[in-house]
């Protein structure tokens, strides 16, 4: 199984069960109510202070349905609140007001698209904005389902802690803590490593192949090392500007495809349990750097992924559904033809020892990619896919992604600055008189260098 972001809608998580061992508190995985609004706000540790807070709702009539807090990861002196309440009566929108003279930091988690008929989701419109949802995860590094291979090795789980505590730290900007990985880890690292590297050079496409000696050479991609996400994500960033950053769990759709929108990939540091390390139900350090890693070093493929992420910005809920389906059918299940033969360069099969045999084989189905068909496609999480969509490169691949992306009914167009890592929101007159100027600017270039070319190859 392989997944790199959550499908199912969240839902901030219902009681102090989550609170461990004065641990923070996470969202889980439940359905939203309909018609409800979830808040987060941070409030200064003072007697009283929630007191003050929550009236503010009784004075406008809105219902709340559920509160829990935390102590702030960013400031000892803070307390971060989760409250969920009803947005069909009352004057919601008047409270949120009131409350953000009160408070810092309120944010609105809207993931109910009941909410949002007429309000553009709140999206990411720097790269430092992507430390807001970093710790909104579907599930805790060290909160194993019972089927778990770890689920009941106690050490295995205070090591995941370990890695979920260093995700849940990180800082935009911070290098990616180092981790020691243990003997053990390493041999199931190492057991992964011999198995697939068997197959990349007759299953894997083309530009897989050519970036994974560089990995070797660059970052220790070897049998005996687990590389670090640290000199990965400085590797990535040299070759197409991507970076890596830790995640301690599994993110919404909506938040781990906006880290896409500013070539930011949400990685695990964790190891798979060492009693099955052919299987994992959750995505791991081999899924990220076997199966993700290299092809974020290309060029064209970077800036496929990065469409996604940023078609998703601001999108309603129902095209957040369908893109992350197109993410599954391509990131994570993509194959290819290349010279006459289907090759694999989805993450979820170049990571699978089984899977990345199969899928090029005569079993499953194979359909051309497609994004109004694709999108619409349903899939299973936890067996091999039923059908994989074929593209011809990824070239083709983005223009129909964009073509796509065109269609979602959103009032403005967005473009990644990577000058300022901003996100601009093109809506104006203004801004797309800037935009021509830029465009002007390249084709001046562009004519420059057609000019020398020629001039070059007459001689
Ligand atoms: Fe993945």
């Amino acid at each position: 199984m392989d997944a790199g972001l959550a499908t199912k809608k969240a839902r901030v998580s219902n009681g102090s069960h989550h609170l461990k061992d004065g641990q923070p508190i996470y969202v889980e995985e439940i359905e939203d109510t309909e018609g409800s609004t979830t808040l987060l706000f941070s409030l200064k540790e003072k007697v009283g202070a929630l007191a003050e807070a929550l009236s503010i709702f009784e004075l406008h009539g809105v219902n709340l349905h559920h509160i829990e807090s935390r102590p702030s990861a960013e400031d000892a002196e803070e307390y971060q609140f989760f409250v969920s309440c009803d947005n069909q009566r009352g004057g919601l929108k008047e409270a949120s007001i009131a409350l953000k003279e009160k408070c810092k930091d309120l944010t609105i988690l809207s993931r109910n698209p009941g909410e949002q008929k007429n309000e553009v989701p709140w999206f990411p419109r720097k790269i430092s904005d992507l430390d807001r949802f970093a710790n909104q995860i579907l599930s805790y590094g060290s909160e194993l389902d019972s089927d778990h291979p770890g689920f009941t090795d106690t050490v295995y789980r205070s090591r995941r802690k370990e890695f979920a505590d260093i995700a849940f730290h990180y800082k935009h900007g911070q290098p990616i803590p180092r981790v020691e990985y243990t003997q053990d880890e390493i041999k199931t690292w190492g057991t992964i490593f011999n198995e697939l590297t068997k197959l990349y050079p007759t299953h894997a496409c083309r530009e897989y192949n050519h970036i994974f000696p560089l990995l070797v050479d660059n970052c220790g991609f070897r049998d005996d090392n687990i590389p670090q996400l640290e000199d990965i994500s400085q590797f990535l960033k040299d070759c197409t500007g991507f970076t890596l950053r830790p995640v301690a769990g599994l993110l919404s759709s909506r938040d781990f495809l906006a880290g896409l929108a500013f070539r930011v990939f949400h990685s695990t540091q964790y190891i798979r349990h060492g009693s099955k390390p052919m299987y994992t139900p959750e995505p791991d350090v081999c899924h990220e750097l076997l199966g993700h890693v290299p092809l974020f070093a290309d060029p064209a493929f970077a800036q496929f992924s990065q469409e996604i992420g940023l078609a998703s910005l601001g999108a309603p809920e129902e095209y957040i559904q369908k893109l992350a389906t197109l993410y599954w059918f391509t990131v994570e299940f993509g194959i290819c033809r290349q010279e006459g033969q289907l090759k694999a360069y989805g993450a979820g099969l170049l990571s699978s020892f089984g899977e990345l045999q199969y899928c090029i084989s005569d079993k499953p189905e194979k359909r051309e990619f497609d994004p109004i068909i694709t999108a619409e496609q349903q899939y299973p999480i936890t067996e091999y896919q039923p059908v994989y969509f074929i593209s011809n490169s990824f070239e083709q691949a983005k223009d129909k992604l964009r073509t796509y992306a065109s269609t979602i009914p959103r009032p403005f167009s967005v473009r990644y600055n990577p000058y300022t890592q901003n996100v601009e929101v093109i809506n104006n007159k203004k801004q797309i008189m800037n935009l021509t100027k830029i465009i002007r600017c390249d084709l001046g270039l562009l004519e420059e260098a057609l000019e020398k070319c020629k001039n070059i190859s007459s001689h």
